[in-house]
Parts: structure tokens; sequence; C-alpha cells
């Protein structure tokens, strides 16, 4: 009895263990399924997201930027899942694209420009005879520079890189890197420690465009742009449309108001008081002298598409030359300098002073949101703001593409990533389809 019992105590005993047992290994098969399913997710998640010429860069351990899985046709067209997908992706925790990256890249020109693809870009003969300027005044996010150059990017026209004085060592190594591969991009030759709202910045964009006008491409129009900006047209169709504006310039320029008025009525002075800026120009009690040669004020932006034949007028003007020097004690003198030299009496591409007002939405050059106009003027901004500007975000794509202008401001990829991506492939895809019409001259590795 006492065997039997025993017996079947450990009958029972083991019939126990044995389930313990089996219980332990479906845990632990459970764990390790567990465990690979979570495996392979991340590797397809990694896998999603590299960049796409991978293959290439497993072996020399460089890279491009990041980019994402999405749709952007499904992106252009609202599609809510798409767009949906894109809003998931913002929230994450995203990778910053180093300049370091940008830095090694280019220490290799034959590799990067491959792998950029700007040794097979194909031009219209209608491109080649109309060669554009670009000045880039930047600072930061060196990638963003890059991308810019490629999405407006023909072998012909020529691009002029201001950077800070005040940017990073890697910065700077990622643009003359830029500078080194690329023949047709260059440094400015004098560079300026840029202040936000100060005569600096004015100088930057001067800078360039005296470099620009010594160089042997005999470019027709030229561009400011600066890191935050991204093209809304390929060359061919920019090239399409500056050869409509027949010798005139495009900017904004308005009759100043009231309180604009007091940034030039009063003498301004640099001084190291903002946190965020560093120096700011701050409003003196001291009233300025009117402006020179009985110059009539107007005010816009800092930003142009303005014609050969009107900028080296600029170089030569003594009007000119005293005005710029007027300028420097005022406020953002960006925002009328442009303004108002175009609406002196008899300059190529000329606004007549009796002209009305030319606003930001008027001039194609730039489009930017304002937050205090969106609903009425504009569907609310979808990204941030950033000081009331909209920073756009990818469910802007399509009235961004459609509202006919050239340009827009404010981009970034740390608030919107898949806007940018899918801007560039659009381009792209606008770029072949017009080309599609035209006899094409491929330049050659
Ligand atoms: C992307 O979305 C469009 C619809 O917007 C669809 O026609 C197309 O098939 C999609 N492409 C892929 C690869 O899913
Ligand atoms: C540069 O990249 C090419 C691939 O395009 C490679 O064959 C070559 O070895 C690289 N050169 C150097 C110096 O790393
Ligand atoms: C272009 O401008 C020139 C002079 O500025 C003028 O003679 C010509 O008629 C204009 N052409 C068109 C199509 O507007
Ligand atoms: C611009 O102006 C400077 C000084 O007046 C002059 O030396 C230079 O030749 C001008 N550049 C061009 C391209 O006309």
């Amino acid at each position: 009895m006492e065997t039997s019992s025993s017996s079947g105590e450990w009958t029972r005993m083991s019939t126990r263990r044995l389930i313990q047992f089996l219980a332990r290994k479906l845990f632990v098969f459970c764990l390790l399924s567990l465990l690979i399913l979570s495996v392979l997710l991340f590797v397809r998640v990694k896998y999603n997201t590299i960049p796409e010429s991978s293959g290439l860069f497993r072996a020399s351990g460089l890279q491009t930027f990041f980019k994402h899985n999405i749709n952007c046709s499904a992106i252009y067209d609202l599609d809510p899942v798409e767009v949906g997908k894109s809003l998931t992706i913002r929230r994450k925790k995203m990778v910053e694209d180093k300049d370091e990256s940008l830095m090694s890249l280019t220490g290799n020109c034959s590799f990067f420009t491959q792998v950029r693809g700007y040794d097979d870009v194909c031009i219209s003969e209608e491109e080649r005879d109309f060669p554009l300027a670009y000045s880039l005044v930047v600072h930061k996010n060196a990638w963003m520079v890059e991308r810019l150059i490629r999405a407006t990017y023909s072998p012909n026209n020529i691009y002029c890189i201001h950077y800070d004085q005040k940017s990073s060592a890697h910065f700077v190594s990622a643009m003359q890197g830029l500078s080194h591969c690329l023949p047709n991009v260059f440094i400015a030759s004098k560079r300026e420690a840029v202040f936000y709202a100060s005569i600096s910045r004015l100088k930057a964009d001067l800078n360039c465009l005296s470099d620009l006008l010594r160089s042997e491409v005999k470019w027709k129009y030229v561009v400011n742009l600066c890191g935050q900006d991204f093209p809304l047209k390929s060359n061919i169709e920019l090239v399409s449309e500056l050869r409509e504006l027949n010798g005139s310039n495009m900017l904004e320029t308005s009759r100043p108001s009231q309180l604009k008025r007091q940034r030039f009525t009063f003498h301004y002075e640099l001084k190291d008081i903002s946190f965020e800026y560093q120096k700011l120009p701050v409003k003196t009690q001291q009233a300025k002298s009117p402006p020179p040669h009985g110059i009539e004020m107007f005010i816009g932006n800092a930003y142009f598409v303005l014609s050969r034949e009107f900028v080296l007028h600029l170089n030569s003007s003594d009007v000119v030359r005293d005005f710029l020097a007027w300028s420097e004690d005022t406020y953002s003198p960006d925002e009328h300098f442009w303004a108002t030299v175009v609406r002196l009496p008899g300059v190529p591409g000329e606004v007549p002073r009796s002209l009305p007002d030319i606003t930001d939405l008027m001039s194609k050059t730039r489009l930017v949101k304002w937050h205090y106009l969106e609903e009425s003027l504009y569907p609310p901004c979808t990204g941030e703001h950033v000081r009331s500007v909209c920073i756009f975000g990818a469910a802007e794509m399509h009235w961004l593409l459609n509202y006919g202008h050239w340009f827009a401001n404010k981009f970034d990829p740390k608030v919107d990533p898949i806007l940018i991506q899918c801007l560039e492939e659009k381009l792209e895809e606008k770029r072949r389809l017009f080309q599609a019409k035209t006899i094409l001259t491929c330049r050659k590795g």
C-alpha cells in the first residue's frame, strides 16, 4: 500500500512537475516568440527608415539624411490614413541628420555626386540658356542646405553659400565639402556674423550678390534663400515663369504703416539683450534724418527674385550706396532695402512708385503663412508656429504646390520631415513631366 501510495504520490508529483515543466517551457517559448517578433518588427522599422541607397552605404559606413517609408502621392491627395501615418512619425523621437555625415560624405566627391544624383541631372535647352543664381544665407543644419541645392539644381545654375561666422566647425566643413564637390557652388568671399534684424543679414546677401556678379556664369535672375526655405517649382518650371517676367523684379513692396515707420525714423543700437538671438537692434530716442536723395520708403520682406541688370545697377549706383549707409542703424533693413530700391525711378525692372502695394501674397517669391491671417487668407497651419510664422506640415503639401508661388518658408525636418521628403519627390516628378516635352542635354559624370 505504502509503495503504491508513494508510487501514486510520485506519479502525482511527477505529473505536477511535468505540467510545471511544460508550463515553463511554454512560457519560455512564448517569451522567445515575442522576442523574435519584436526583433523582426524592429528590423522592419529600421529597414523602412534607412536611406534608399543603403546597399552602397553598408560597406563605406557613409550615410545621407533619414528617409521615411511613406506614400507621397497619398500625402499629396490628403489621404487620411497616410496623413495620419505622417503624424505618428512626427510624434516619435526623430533621428537628427548630423552635419558630420554630410562632411564625411563630401570627403569622397565622386561618391557624393553619385549617391545624391548630381552626376545625372539632365536639363532642357530652355534651362541651359537661362541660368539662375542663388544666394544662400545659412548657419546650421547642413543637410537642409544640401537638399535645397539638390531640389533647385541645374549644372548651369550658380550657388553662393554665405555661412555665418558663428556657425559650428562641422557645419562649415560640410559647406566647404559641398563647394569642393560641386563646381557651381562656392562660399561667399566675405562673411558676416549675422544677427537677427540687423544690417548684417542684408550684408550677407550683398556679399553673395557681388561675388555672383563676378562669376563667369551669366545668370539671368538671382534668388535669395535661407535654410528654412524650400522650392515649390522644379528648375524647368521656374525658368519658364522667370522668362515671362521679361526683366522685371519680383518682390513684396508696400507703403509702411506708422508702426513700421519707427524702424527707420529712430536710431537703433545692436545690444546684447536677447538670450535667443544674442544681439538685437534696440530702439533709442534719437531721431534719424530722412533718407538721402529724397528716397520714398517702402517695406517688404528679405526675399527677392532680381534680374541681373537690376543687381548690376545696384552695384554701380551712388544713390543705392548712400541709402545702404543710411540704413545701417535701422531695424531689420533687409525688410525695407529691397522694397525701396526697386521703386527708385529709372532702375531696371522698376516698380513705379505710383503702382499699388505688392503684398507678400501678390509677389510670387515666397509663400509664408502668418498665424493671424490663417483661416481668413489661407487654411490653418498643420505644423507649428514660430514668432507667428507657420512651419508647414505634411497636410499643407497640396495647398503649397498649387498656390502658384515659387518658394515657401518655413520648413523644418524636426517639425515635419515627411513634408520635405514628399516635396522633393513631387518636384522630381514634375521635373520629369515638364522635361518630357523638351530636348534634353545631359551632364556627363
Ligand atoms: C500610393 O497612394 C496612391 C493613392 O493616393 C495609390 O494610387 C498608390 O497605389 C499608392 N502607392 C503605393 C506604392 O502604395
Ligand atoms: C570613393 O568612392 C568610390 C565609390 O564611388 C570608391 O570606389 C572609392 O574607393 C572611394 N575613394 C576613397 C578615397 O575612399
Ligand atoms: C518685354 O519688355 C520689353 C522692354 O522691357 C518690351 O519692349 C516688350 O514688349 C516686353 N515683352 C512682353 C511680352 O511683355
Ligand atoms: C561692382 O562695384 C565695384 C565697386 O564699385 C566694382 O569694382 C565692380 O567692378 C563692380 N562689379 C561689377 C560686376 O560691375
